[in-house]
């Protein structure tokens, strides 16, 4: 699968580990995200990989900063995304299930290097239910319509 991941400053480690993870077990990784850790601003990588996702550049985002949440808040930003923050692999999993997510977030200061392995397979192993869930994912995204 093609993969497009981004990171702030505070997850330059964390994404190269990551990265390195996802090629081993064959994704196509594109990094959108900053390898330095020079002081950046997180809304720009979450933007860039919410509209890497939407336009089709890649299937599915992975976004990483200090916490994750301030990076999937602007990725949500970005009509169709479905960005999820999670910091263990059950709500990861679920949220593909049940929410169709696309993007997936995660923080570099919360969880470890083997639990963000642990939510990164369990969110991509996931396959979206549809039926009733896709009812709810279409009135989720009828928000972005009003
Ligand atoms: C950067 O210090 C930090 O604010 C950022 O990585 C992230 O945690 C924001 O949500």
């Amino acid at each position: 699968m093609k993969i497009g991941i981004g990171n702030d400053h505070a997850a330059v480690d964390m994404k190269n580990d990551i990265v390195a993870y996802l090629e081993e077990k064959g994704h196509e990784v594109i990094n959108y995200g900053t390898d330095t850790s020079e002081s950046c601003s997180y809304p720009e990588y979450g933007e860039n990989v919410g509209r890497a996702v939407v336009g089709g550049e890649v299937e599915l985002g992975i976004l990483i900063c200090g916490t994750g949440v301030g990076i999937s808040l602007a990725a949500n930003k970005v009509k169709g995304v479905r960005a999820v923050v999670c910091s263990e692999p059950y709500s990861a999993k679920l949220s593909r299930q049940h929410n169709n997510t696309n993007v997936l977030a995660f923080g570099a200061r919360v969880v470890g290097i083997e639990m963000a392995k642990m939510i990164v397979d369990e969110w991509l192993n996931a396959e979206f239910m549809g039926g009733r869930h896709q009812t709810r994912v279409d009135m989720i995204m009828a928000i972005e319509e009003r």
